[in-house]
């Protein structure tokens, strides 16, 4: 169980203060799968790497399974349990992708190549293709991502965070990821799984979905109760909001009267 208490992250911009985090509490039980969304800019990102520990909350407490991690280091916390998978994930020059595999999941060699081309499979990789590659700017951003995915499956921790996955995936693998996280949702025992998206397919399949706007929670709850209340609103496709302001206006697009959008070409006047 991850418990997050009255979090504040500030970040100094000349004189002032900002808080990019205000005020934030709550609580990630065992043998759940959480969703959190909202517009881009709500302070999702910041979230996760606040639980993970690349940066350190100015206030407020983190506890996992009681044990306050707060002061802890990124290290010690993927020791504890807590694995994340980046927005953007970095590249590792001179490591190939079985390493990176056989290092996230703390077995070392003793992970054969077989098990390690799984978790590739599982991500929509040909394993034969990627497992003896170097992990460096040869790749694309969507196969790191894949492949930071996988490290995450290799590890099976307490806590898997998972920031915006679908995030540069074709579609095809996105369906296969989605597989891969109703089966991680099946087979959850005593872990939970936190995941960032705007995607409604993942937001279907979540226990809880947590609403972040402004640096704040703005609603949380079961799947049954947000969830209705998202379809077709702003926040669940990610308007920008400016830091502390309203969100941007929604460009109207003209549509015929199925609704489908109107090329800019064919719509009268040529102005969206
Ligand atoms: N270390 C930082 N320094 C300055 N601004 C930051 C820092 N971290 C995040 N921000 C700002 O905080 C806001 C929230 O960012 P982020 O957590 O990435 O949002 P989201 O993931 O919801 O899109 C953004 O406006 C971002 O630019
Ligand atoms: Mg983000």
């Amino acid at each position: 169980m991850l418990e997050l208490k009255n979090i504040r992250f500030d970040v100094r911009e000349g004189t002032e203060d900002i808080g990019i985090i205000r005020d934030v509490s709550f609580t990630i039980p065992d043998n759940k799968f959480v969703v959190v969304t909202g517009p881009n800019g709500g302070g999702k990102s910041t979230l996760a790497r606040l639980i993970a520990g690349i940066e350190k909350p100015t206030e407020g407490r983190i506890l996992l399974d009681g044990v306050d991690i707060t002061d802890k280091s990124i290290t010690d916390r993927a020791r504890m349990g807590i694995s994340y998978a980046m927005q953007q994930p970095v590249r590792f020059k001179g490591i190939q992708v079985l390493d990176l595999l056989r290092l996230a999941s703390g077995k070392g060699t003793r992970v054969t190549v077989a098990e390690a081309c799984q978790y590739l499979s599982r991500v929509g990789l040909c394993a034969k293709d990627y497992i003896m590659r170097e992990v460096n700017a040869s790749l694309s951003g969507g196969e790191l991502k894949r492949i930071e995915i996988a490290t995450v499956l290799a590890r099976g921790t307490k806590l898997s965070v998972f920031d915006e996955p679908e995030a540069g995936i074709d579609l095809w693998s996105f369906q296969n990821l989605i597989e891969v996280f109703e089966q991680m949702r099946d087979s959850i025992k005593d872990s939970s799984i936190l995941i960032i998206s705007h995607q409604e397919r993942i937001l279907e399949i979540a226990d809880e979905i947590i609403v972040v706007a402004d640096g704040k929670i703005d609603r949380m709850g079961p799947r049954e109760e947000i969830l209705p209340s998202l379809i077709g609103t702003t926040s669940a496709v990610g308007v920008c909001v400016p830091l502390g302001g309203k969100p941007a206006a929604v460009p109207q697009v003209p549509t015929d009267e199925n609704g489908n959008p109107i090329p800019k070409s064919q719509a009268k006047g040529g102005e969206i």
